[in-house]
C-alpha cells in the first residue's frame, strides 16, 4: 500500500442512473484529500477504515438551511409571518455582533458535521460582516457549498434592513472574495419578495448574472405570504422573480408549495430548483408540497432542512419526512434508494455543487463511515430502506472532509 494512500473499505454507496443509488462492496483510495480510485470487489486484507459491515457514503448535502436559526429550533405554534417577526428576526439580530456570528457558525459546523452534512446552501443574516465571518468559519471547517447575505430592505426591524444599493454592494464584495468557482462560495440571497422591493430584486438578479452566482430565496411557502406578495407587486409570486431575472438554473427556491400550472412552466423553462423542506412545512403548518406533481411537471427539486423553520438536523430524517409527506397526501412516494440519492448526488447536482455528493475518481474525499448495529445486509428488506427507516445517529463513526477526519464518534 502506498504510504500516502488511505483505504476506505465497505459497502460503497454509488450512483445509479440520475436519481438512484446502488451498494457495491469495494474500496475507495484517497490521496491528498481526493478520491483516486473506486475499486469494486471483495475487500482486501488490509485497509485503514471501514469493514464488511460498514456503509461508506458521500457527505450529505443540505440545500436550504439558515445558519443564525440553529438556536431557535422549536418555536412551535406561529405560522410563517408571525414566526419571522416574533422569533426569527430577534435571533438573527444577534448576528450584528460578528464575533457572535463566528462562534455560532463554528457551533453550527460541529452540528452539521456530527450529522454527516458536509455541504450546505445556507442563509446568513442581513449583516455583511457576519456573512463574511460565516463564510470564513465554514471554510476553516472544510464545509462546501454556498452562503448568502439575507438581503432585506423592509418587513423587519430597523436593525435588520439595509438600503438596496448598500446591500448589493456588500454582496458584490462577498462574491469577489468567495467566487462561485470555489468549494465554498457566496450566493445572492434576497430573503423573499416580501422583504425586497422590485429594484433590490432586479439588482440581485443582475448581480447573480454578472458573477454566475447561485441565487437563494423563498417562494410560495404559505397562502398568506402569497396573498401579501400579490398585494405588494400586483402579480403572482413566480412572476415577481421572473421579472427580476431571478429564475435561472442556479436558482434555489425554498418551499414552492402553492404553484399553479403556469408557475411550473416558468420554473421548468428557467431550470430553477424548488428546495423542498418537508420538516419546516409541517412544523410551521405551511402546507404540503406535492413532490410527485412537481416531478411530473419536470421541475427540478432538491431537499433542505430549513433549520430553524425545520427542526431536523439529520438529512436522513429530512429524507424520511419527504417520503412520509408524499405518502400522507396520497402521492406516489420516493423509494429509499431515491431518498439516499437525493441527499447526496441529487442535492449536489441540483445546487450546482460540482465537487459534492458522489464517490467517484477526482472528487474530494467528503466521506461518511457508517456502522449500523443491525444486521442490515441480511434482513428481508432493501438494505437501504432498513438504514433509512431505522437510522440512528450513533452509527456515524467518522466524517472526513477533503480526506481530513473531522468527526469521530465517542
Ligand atoms: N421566508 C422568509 N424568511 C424565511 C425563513 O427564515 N424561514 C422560512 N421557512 N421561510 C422564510
Ligand atoms: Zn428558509
Amino acid at each position: 500500500m502506498s504510504t500516502e494512500s488511505v483505504l476506505f473499505a465497505g459497502q460503497l454507496l454509488l450512483p445509479e442512473g440520475d436519481n438512484s443509488v446502488r451498494l457495491a462492496e469495494g474500496v475507495l483510495r484517497v490521496e491528498s484529500g481526493v478520491i483516486v480510485g473506486v475499486d469494486e470487489g471483495p475487500l482486501p486484507r488490509a485497509y485503514n477504515h471501514g469493514g464488511p459491515a460498514c456503509l461508506i457514503t458521500p457527505g450529505f448535502v443540505d440545500t436550504h438551511v439558515h445558519l443564525p436559526q440553529f438556536d431557535m429550533i422549536g418555536a412551535h405554534g406561529a405560522t410563517l409571518l408571525d414566526w419571522l417577526q416574533g422569533v426569527t428576526f430577534p435571533s438573527e439580530a444577534k448576528w450584528s455582533d460578528t464575533d457572535y456570528a463566528t462562534a455560532m457558525t463554528h457551533r453550527v459546523a460541529d452540528q452539521l458535521i456530527a450529522h454527516g452534512t458536509t455541504a450546505v446552501c445556507a442563509y446568513a443574516s442581513v449583516h455583511a460582516p457576519a456573512t463574511a465571518a460565516a463564510l470564513m468559519a465554514l471554510e476553516q471547517r472544510g464545509i462546501g457549498g454556498v452562503v448568502g447575505q439575507a438581503l432585506s430592505e423592509r418587513f423587519a426591524p430597523s436593525e435588520l434592513v439595509g438600503s438596496a444599493d448598500e446591500l448589493l454592494d456588500q454582496t458584490a464584495t462577498l462574491l469577489d472574495r468567495y467566487p462561485p468557482s470555489g468549494r465554498l462560495a457566496a450566493a445572492v440571497t434576497p430573503r423573499f419578495a416580501v422583504s425586497c422591493g422590485e429594484a433590490l430584486l432586479a439588482g440581485a438578479g443582475r448581480l447573480a448574472a454578472e458573477h454566475g452566482a447561485v441565487i437563494q430565496t423563498h417562494l410560495s411557502e404559505t397562502r398568506q405570504e402569497c396573498d401579501l406578495v400579490r398585494e405588494l407587486f400586483g402579480c403572482d409570486y413566480v412572476e415577481v422573480y421572473r421579472r427580476a431575472g431571478l429564475l435561472t438554473e442556479r436558482s434555489l427556491l425554498g418551499h414552492g408549495i402553492y404553484l399553479e400550472a403556469d408557475d411550473c412552466v416558468a420554473l421548468r423553462e428557467s431550470g430553477s430548483v424548488v428546495a423542498h423542506c418537508p420538516t419546516a412545512n409541517s412544523f410551521l403548518r405551511s402546507g404540503a408540497m406535492r413532490l410527485a406533481d412537481h416531478l411530473h411537471r419536470q421541475l427540478r427539486v432538491s431537499l433542505g432542512s430549513d433549520i430553524g423553520g425545520g427542526y431536523e438536523r439529520s438529512m436522513v430524517r429530512v429524507a424520511r419526512a419527504m417520503i412520509e409527506t408524499a405518502a400522507a397526501v396520497g402521492e406516489s412516494f420516493p423509494t429509499a434508494k431515491q431518498a439516499w440519492s437525493q441527499i447526496t448526488a441529487g442535492n449536489a447536482s441540483a445546487a450546482g455543487l460540482r465537487d459534492a455528493g458522489v464517490l467517484c475518481e477526482g472528487a474530494p474525499a467528503d466521506l461518511l463511515l457508517i456502522e449500523p448495529d443491525v444486521p442490515w445486509q441480511t434482513l428481508p428488506v432493501d438494505p437501504l430502506a432498513t438504514l433509512l427507516w431505522s437510522w440512528d445517529d450513533r452509527w456515524l463513526q467518522g466524517v472526513w472532509l477533503r480526506g481530513q477526519r473531522s468527526y469521530a464518534s465517542a
